[in-house]
């Protein structure tokens, strides 16, 4: 039965393939461009790059197709005029092709010093180019936009804890209250003292109570003190929504953009920086769609910049200004403002990498306080306990890192130190090592104003 089925099918099969395969092969050779794809490719990027990708829009349409679109309209030869001259091929008024560009500026694409093989080469490159495997697991990154913006709950813990604190305050003050005018019912008749000598007065009596209430409002505020200093962590994990959906993921991991090149005053200054727009207009300025928001993201950082993808300009105002405005990022790690911390100090001088303090950056999208257990999983890095950020956390890092005297800038300093210091010089003596704190890193006009 079944191989009664088969056999005429299979027939049919070979004469559908005899009847597409040349069809297939026919549409598949009308892209196909003669030329050395490998040479293509240095020459596209040299000459064509900074305006086309084959693949997106970007300051001049995506070039795979071009090819066809140019046989389509009967005018495969004359791509050749174009790419070497397309001004030229547009004020001939030769070309179909050429006029229906005129969504892009028709004087951006400047002539080309190319011949005719080299134009075969490139399309030969263009032709063939497919987007290089960018899938999460493929190149090691991690995946972007999985994660969804958590604002952390720590500032409504820390309102919670001062609500209850304010609360407890107001209940001991009315008791005192009640009491005070207990007091002064008692002594009504009284009319010469004044209301601080009754105050005394009732105080004296009631010495336990008053010392009662000064002690545990005295350990509220010390327990308050203790735990913003190191105990409880109110920022870990912290990661504010931003106005524009940056993702360090693509930046740093996917496409391998360095740190500094945003951050770039990290190694110079107490501030890491945030890039301003000009920054990322670099490259968004070409690159106008993202894989994931299309043009809605990046259109943001456009529109920040005041600039007009359509006309490929920067908007004007009547004084020739930019009409543009600074991106407001929220602010993710903040230190109270009497805590001294320089960037500088630990990235260049010290060599800490930025992994010790803030994790993984590359795996994740918006910037995040990470967490010490976060840190503590990766590799090389120093193993604390205390939640960043917290004075502890500063103060056990110091502790524990060796100031590496050899490398350290400040070689002179340290060394005039160690010698003022008998006590000093005999432990580096004894194992050449010298902590931060044995520097002075746990004094507190080190790191508050
Ligand atoms: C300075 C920017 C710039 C450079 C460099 C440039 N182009 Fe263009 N190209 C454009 C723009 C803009 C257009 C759209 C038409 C116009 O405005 O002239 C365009 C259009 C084209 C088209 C027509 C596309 C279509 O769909 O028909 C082709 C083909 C082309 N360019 C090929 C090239 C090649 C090949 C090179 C390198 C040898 C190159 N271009 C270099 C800006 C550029
Ligand atoms: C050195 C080049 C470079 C710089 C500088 C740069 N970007 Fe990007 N950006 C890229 C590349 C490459 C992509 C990936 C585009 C894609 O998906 O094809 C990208 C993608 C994006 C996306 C994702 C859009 C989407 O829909 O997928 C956003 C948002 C973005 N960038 C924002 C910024 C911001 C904000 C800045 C400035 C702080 C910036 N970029 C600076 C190269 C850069
Ligand atoms: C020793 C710990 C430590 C290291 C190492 C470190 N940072 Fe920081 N970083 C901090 C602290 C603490 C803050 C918060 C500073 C504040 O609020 O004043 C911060 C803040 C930032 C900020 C936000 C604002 C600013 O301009 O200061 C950026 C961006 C930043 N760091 C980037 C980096 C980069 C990039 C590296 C690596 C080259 C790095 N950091 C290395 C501790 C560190
Ligand atoms: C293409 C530009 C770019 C690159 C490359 C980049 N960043 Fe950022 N980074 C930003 C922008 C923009 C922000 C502000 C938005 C946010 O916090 O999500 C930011 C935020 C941060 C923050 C938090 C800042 C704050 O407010 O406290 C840290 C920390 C940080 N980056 C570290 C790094 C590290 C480490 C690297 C390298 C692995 C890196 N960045 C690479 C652009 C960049
Ligand atoms: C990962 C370890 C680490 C952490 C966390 C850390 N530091 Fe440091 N810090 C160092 C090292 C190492 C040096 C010494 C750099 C050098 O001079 O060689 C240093 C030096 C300093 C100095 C200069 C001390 C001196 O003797 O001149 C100050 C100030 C300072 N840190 C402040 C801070 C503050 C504030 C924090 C917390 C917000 C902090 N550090 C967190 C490792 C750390
Ligand atoms: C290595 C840096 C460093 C040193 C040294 C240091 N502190 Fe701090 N201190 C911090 C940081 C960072 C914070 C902020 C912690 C937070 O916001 O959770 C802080 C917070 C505090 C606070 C709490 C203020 C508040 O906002 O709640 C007090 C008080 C304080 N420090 C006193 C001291 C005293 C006293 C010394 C000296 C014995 C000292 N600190 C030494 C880094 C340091």
């Amino acid at each position: 039965m079944k191989l009664y089925i088969r056999k005429p099918f299979k027939g049919n099969w070979v004469i559908l393939a005899l009847v597409i395969f040349p069809l297939f092969l026919g549409s598949s050779w009308s892209f196909a461009v003669e030329g050395d794809a490998e040479a293509g490719a240095a020459l596209f990027k040299n000459n064509c790059a900074s305006c086309h990708h084959p693949l997106k829009r970007q300051t001049g349409p995506a070039l795979k197709g071009a090819v066809q679109r140019w046989a389509d309209a009967g005018e495969a030869e004359l791509l050749y005029r174009w790419v070497k001259n397309a001004g030229a091929l547009i004020s001939s008024g030769e070309s179909s092709r050429a006029k229906e560009m005129e969504s892009f500026d028709p004087s951006v694409m400047t002539p080309q010093a190319v011949n005719d093989q080299e134009i075969d080469n490139i399309f030969a490159y263009v032709e063939s180019f497919v987007e290089p495997a960018r899938a999460s697991g493929d190149d090691g990154c991690a995946t972007p936009y999985l994660i969804k913006v958590k604002e952390s709950s720590g500032r409504w813990k820390m309102l919670l804890v001062i609500a209850v604190i304010l609360a407890f305050v107001i209940f001991a003050i009315a008791g005192v209250n009640r009491k005070l005018k207990e007091v002064s019912d008692e002594f009504d008749t009284d009319d010469d003292q004044t209301y601080l000598e009754l105050l005394k007065d009732w105080l004296w009596k009631n010495k336990v109570l008053v010392s009662l209430i000064t002690i545990i409002v005295v350990l509220i505020g010390l327990a308050d003190l203790g735990w913003r200093a190191g105990q409880i962590d109110v920022n870990e994990g912290y990661m504010p929504s931003q106005p524009v959906k940056f993702s360090h993921i693509i930046h740093a991991c996917k496409n391998e953009i360095d740190c500094k090149y945003c951050h770039s005053s990290v190694e110079k200054s107490k501030h890491a920086g945030i890039p301003s727009v000009n920054i990322c207009m670099n490259c968004h300025r070409s690159i106008q769609e993202g894989t994931y928001f299309k043009g809605e993201e990046i259109g943001k950082i456009h529109e920040a910049a005041g600039y007009d993808p359509e006309s490929n300009s920067y908007q004007l105002d009547e004084n020739g200004e930019v009409v543009g405005h600074p991106i407001v990022w929220n602010k993710v790690h903040n230190l109270p403002d009497h805590v001294y911390f320089n960037h500088s100090q630990h990235v260049k001088v010290g060599g800490i990498d930025c992994i010790q303090c803030h994790g993984d950056v590359q795996t994740y999208d918006g910037g995040k306080v990470a967490s010490v257990q976060e840190i503590n999983k990766l590799e090389g890095v120093t193993k604390l306990t205390k939640p960043v950020l917290t004075m502890g956390w500063c103060l056990e890092c110091h502790n524990e890192t060796d100031v590496d005297i050899e490398k350290n800038d400040y070689y002179n300093e340290i060394h005039a130190r160690l010698k003022s210091n008998p006590e000093l010089l005999k432990q580096f003596k004894g194992d050449d090592k010298i902590t931060v704190r044995e520097l002075g890193g746990w004094e507190c006009a080190k790191c508050h104003y």
